[in-house]
């Protein structure tokens, strides 16, 4: 099948300069160098381009805290990245990072044109300090007792305990993680982007549909709350590009960060002599895509947009969204040892297990992935050495030992072959709607197809037969043109194992394209093993690996007990405690809140009354696991308007450093007992 030249660029979202590429990255990266691999090999000019996002106060403190300067640590952690990916088999065509000349250069230019347009206002706020370490404390930076719940050793955004978010002036006995010192408030002078002027153009953009469905709900959500300014400065001291003509400013890594993707761009084209505003002018019929996770669809649907058109430059054709990974159904803990780095990984087992792992379970949606390890172990060893690799393995010692590896000249059953041909096209189409779990089916179901084949004619029976001959080398050569074209619709997700077929074919690189026509007449090298079954116990292994590349003071760094940092309160009396109405109650139904990492929304039967609830006990809780329990709620509790919806009460536990405990009556209690 013919298809006109497509000219795309496709970019990953940068990852931070301060941490280790983890196997949550790599869905991402993994989703995106398949879908490039599969452009390139329908024979598509497609350029892959990333870098690190190498600025913030997370590097700033990071490098301090190693004995280091910003420049060595992010250029240590640059290498470190690269060397996980490329082992990955994740080939970007540059891979950068934002602390650069060329980030520089965009950087200023976008913002002197925003400037220019209007779209920067200035004016002077104020913000928590750090009086001892004489800097500005970013909200993650402060911590203190959630002013909601009470509960110890929360964030300056949110509450990790019962959901609630909130500003950091709001919280009790507020300190610096810095430096412990209490914040004090300072004003200062910031520059702001006028998100809402962009507005209309925004609503019109979202129309045109570059967004997944999904993803809309949400962004109707955000018009709904009205778009803000949006504050693109931060003060020294701050680990930056210095704001032009505002000596002292900075622009907030948030800003740089996605004109990393242009930048990075501009370094590859002036390698390559590829042009730069081919793709990036406002009328270019280049397609620019943007693969990123759901926690940061923000900045890349609204903010970026909005800022590129301000700037004179086009907008991308579209945003995908992936959904977050899970470790056989929990969010990755490093004590359970799931929290697992790309380097890990690769000390225990095949990259290309993880690909395909992947491969097998994406879509074009949000919702989250999980990795079981069960469903890991028994897919890949069922689908890539049970399906495919029998295949060739079945075949090719028949032709190398008896026809000098030389296939047969025509095609036994070239309507079989046709049919896989004609299947190419469907595959393609999921690759393309980057529907690859999908797309992984139904190559398996011509794997199955294949083998089938193979089981009818036995060529280990014909080989035995006196005047086979002929048949056992069309029966096998049949079979090896079946397993190369399935290595042709899997080469985007098993890169290496393509490499290694291509050798054993003695073929130059397949192409999409091949698929149309069979290897015949041909001769073949000696078939070698292409891939090793897992075994469970690779992966206790890594999982035990992993808890052990986390110091211990870091797995335990919240305190051990309670009491340790959450003094008693002050005395109240039977009175003031009895205006707190507590019932039992029954979860009628719990479940997991899209967007929100700790929240499980509850129905709670009080015994006649239902009521909604919203509980940050995710971590602790699958919801499923939560049906039916009983529990203690505070049902005279003002309701409150939270995100996600209004939450009317609030659920009872307890939660230190070892976790959350919810509570709960003994049995025989009933649904709307009063509790005191
Ligand atoms: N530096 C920003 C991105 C700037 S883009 C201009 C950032 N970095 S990150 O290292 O935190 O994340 C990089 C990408 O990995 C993001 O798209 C993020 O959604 C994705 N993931 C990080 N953890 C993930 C999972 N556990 N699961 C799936 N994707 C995850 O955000
Ligand atoms: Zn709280």
């Amino acid at each position: 099948m013919s298809h006109p030249t497509r000219r795309i660029l496709v970019t990953s979202a940068l990852p931070y300069a301060n941490g280790p590429i983890h196997i949550g990255h790599l869905v991402e990266y993994i989703q995106t160098d398949i879908w490039v691999r599969f452009q390139k090999l329908r024979g598509h000019e497609c350029h892959y381009v990333c870098a690190d996002d190498a600025h913030g106060t997370p590097i700033m403190l990071r490098a301090e805290q190693d004995g280091v300067t910003p420049e060595q640590l992010i250029e240590r952690v640059w290498r470190e990245h690269r060397a996980d990916f490329a082992e990955f088999l994740i080939e970007f065509d540059n891979y950068y990072s934002t602390h650069s000349p060329e980030n520089r250069h965009y950087a200023e230019l976008i913002y002197r044109r925003l400037d220019k347009g209007g779209y920067i206002s200035r004016r002077v706020i104020t913000q928590a300090y750090d009086p001892e370490k004489q800097m500005f404390l970013p909200d993650r930076f402060i911590k203190g007792e959630c002013p909601r719940c009470g509960a110890p050793d929360q964030y300056g955004d949110s509450c990790e305990n019962c959901g609630a978010t909130y500003s950091p002036t709001d919280l009790k006995n507020p300190r610096s993680v810095v430096s412990g010192a209490t914040p004090i408030l300072k004003e200062s002078l910031h520059f702001f982007f006028k998100l809402q002027d962009f507005e209309v153009l925004l609503k019109d953009w979202i129309a045109s549909g570059p967004i997944q469905p999904q993803m809309v709900n949400k962004l109707d959500e955000w018009f709904t709350a009205g778009l803000q300014e949006w504050d693109i400065s931060r003060d020294a001291p701050y680990w930056g590009f210095e704001i032009p003509d505002a000596p002292g400013k900075y622009f907030y890594v948030w800003l740089d960060a996605p004109i990393g993707y242009m930048a990075s761009f501009q370094n590859y084209c002036d390698r390559t002599g590829l042009n730069f505003d081919d793709f990036w002018n406002p009328e270019s019929d280049a397609e620019v895509y943007h693969f990123i996770g759901k926690d940061i669809a923000y900045f890349h649907i609204l903010f970026w947009p909005a800022e590129l058109t301000g700037a004179g430059f086009r907008k991308p054709t579209a945003v995908h969204c992936h959904g977050f990974l899970t470790v056989d159904g929990q969010k990755m803990s490093k004590s359970r040892g799931t929290f697992i780095r790309a380097r890990t990984y690769l000390n225990h087992l095949r990259p290309e297990y993880l690909r395909y792992y992947f491969a097998s379970k994406l879509s074009d949606g949000i919702d989250d992935l999980d990795l079981n390890f069960e469903d890991f172990v028994q897919r890949v060893n069922s689908d890539l050495v049970g399906k495919l690799v029998n295949i060739a393995s079945r075949c090719a010692g028949f032709i190398t030992r008896r026809f000098n590896g030389r296939l047969a000249d025509e095609l036994a059953e070239p309507a079989l072959y046709t049919e896989f041909v004609a299947a190419g096209a469907s595959i393609a189409e999921g690759y393309e709607g980057r529907q690859f779990g999908r797309a992984m089916r139904e190559i398996m179901a011509l794997a199955d197809r294949a083998n089938q084949y193979i089981d009818e004619k036995k060529p280990w029976a014909l080989a035995k037969q006196a005047g086979s001959e002929t048949e056992v080398q069309a029966v096998c050569s049949m079979g090896l043109n079946l397993f190369r074209a399935l290595m042709i619709a899997l080469k985007p997700v098993l890169p290496g194992m393509a490499a290694q077929v291509e050798q054993f074919l003695q073929i130059p690189p397949l192409r999409w394209a091949d698929l149309d026509a069979p290897l015949l007449g041909h001769v073949i090298a000696e078939f070698k093993p292409l891939m090793q079954r897992v075994e469970m116990a690779q992966i206790t292994a890594m999982v035990e690996d992993s808890k052990e590349s986390y110091p211990a003071a870091e797995q335990a760094a919240k305190p051990a007990g309670p009491l340790v940092d959450d003094p008693i309160s002050p005395t109240v009396t039977i009175e003031e405690f009895a205006k707190v109405d507590l019932r039992v109650a029954r979860i009628a139904k719990a479940e997991a809140v899209t967007g929100a990492d700790k929240l499980v929304r509850l129905e709670l039967d009080l015994g006649g009354e239902t009521r909604q609830v919203f509980a940050g006990i995710k971590s602790a809780y699958k919801p499923e696991d939560l049906q039916g329990r009983l529990t203690v709620i505070v049902a005279n509790l003002a309701p409150r308007k939270m995100r996600f919806g209004v939450s009317e009460g609030m659920v009872l536990a307890a939660a230190g450093g070892s976790g959350i405990y919810l509570l709960g009556p003994d049995a025989g209690a009933e649904p709307g007992m009063r509790v005191r």
